[in-house]
């Protein structure tokens, strides 16, 4: 489903953010990505999502070799992925609703699906009552429930999670990784990116950890070495 070889990415001539990184997530795995800050986690995501193009090696998705796609079918690619971010980047003039639908309307989708589609993907995430508050009206873990709902609208193969939790407390948090175990259950690869110990260890999924921009463990099941 993915696969990194010989991934290195630099910025300017001394940061070398990914280090000659190999990695391989099969189809329907659960996988945490842990490490340090500054050793290249988000960078392996941004890679992922072809926004950070390589100095060396290739992304593969799906079979696709991200550093050869031509710019006219990146949209195709993305669509393959969705993403949720630490910060939600949820558009805080627009409802729930609007939000998940906002994605799909950008791709052209048809309203009647989109009608059909946003209030199911709403129900899936628990925030069918809330479906017409702004952001500012939910709490973080809402917000950040909101972004998994529009994370889906494409029924992505792979969701990617850059520290989703970062912005919850111990509550809302498990929650959001209920949500990702659920969406895992359902056949979509998940990459967790995460700082968080006790969620990592309480997980039992597989545990890469990242240093100095290349793997340094990787264990089936396994627990949070820093
Ligand atoms: N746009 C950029 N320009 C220059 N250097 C960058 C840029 N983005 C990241 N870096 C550097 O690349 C390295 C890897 O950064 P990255 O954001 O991937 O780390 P991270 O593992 O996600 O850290 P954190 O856990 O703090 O989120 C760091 O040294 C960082 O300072
Ligand atoms: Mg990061």
């Amino acid at each position: 489903m993915i696969k990194f070889i010989n991934a290195t990415k630099k910025y300017g001539r001394k940061v070398v953010a990914l280090d000659n990184l190999n990695l391989h997530i099969r189809p329907g795995e659960f996988v945490s990505v842990v490490g340090r800050s500054g050793t290249g986690k988000t960078t392996l995501v941004k890679a992922l999502i072809g926004e950070e193009c390589l100095d060396k090696g290739q992304v593969m998705v799906g079979g696709w070799d991200i550093t050869r796609v031509r710019q006219s079918e990146v949209h195709i690619l993305r669509k393959q992925i969705g993403v949720i971010f630490q910060d939600f980047k949820l558009l805080p003039n627009k409802t729930l609703y609007e939000n998940v639908a906002f994605a799909m309307e950008v791709c052209g989708k048809k309203s009647s699906k989109i009608r059909d589609i946003v209030p199911q993907l709403l129900k899936i995430v628990g925030l069918q009552n809330k479906v017409n508050r702004y952001p500012h009206e939910v709490s973080g873990g809402e917000k950040q429930r909101a972004g998994i709902a529009r994370s889906l609208v494409h029924q992505p193969k792979i969701l990617l999670a850059d520290e989703p939790t970062g912005n919850l407390d111990s509550i809302n948090a498990d929650e959001i990784i209920e949500l990702l175990l659920k969406i895992n259950k359902f056949g979509t690869t998940v990459v967790l990116v995460t700082h968080n110990r006790e969620i990592v260890n309480r997980l039992r999924k597989r545990v890469v950890t990242i240093e100095n921009g290349t793997v340094a463990h990787d264990q089936v099941v396994g627990k949070y070495v820093l």
